[in-house]
């Protein structure tokens, strides 16, 4: 099973392979930020990957148009559009 990690405030959590990545911190009690709960509109959701994006799903289409329109960073996902396959680290300014 694949292992989120954090650099504060939170031990490791375990996740289904193909867990939705902010399904998955919610879960574990992590606030992530939304205004569409996972529709794929509003871009609150971006988490910063530190470490194993190489371990996440493709970005898909829904994601791609919010990138391009918002400018997103590289090392940026949207977490609502994005699938946990393997072991990654993750942080937001707000934890
Ligand atoms: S929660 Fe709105 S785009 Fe992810």
């Amino acid at each position: 099973m694949p292992t989120i990690s954090f650099v504060k405030n939170h031990a490791p959590i375990e996740v289904e392979s193909g867990a939705i990545l902010m399904d998955a911190l919610r879960a574990a009690g992590l606030p992530v930020a939304s205004s569409c709960q996972g529709d794929g509109v509003c871009a609150r959701c971006r988490i910063q990957i530190l470490k194993g994006s190489e371990n996440l799903s493709p970005i898909n289409s829904v994601e791609q148009m919010l990138r391009d329109r918002l400018r997103i960073e590289k090392g940026i996902r949207i977490s609502c559009q994005t699938q946990v396959l393997g072991d990654i680290t993750v942080d937001t300014s707000y934890w």
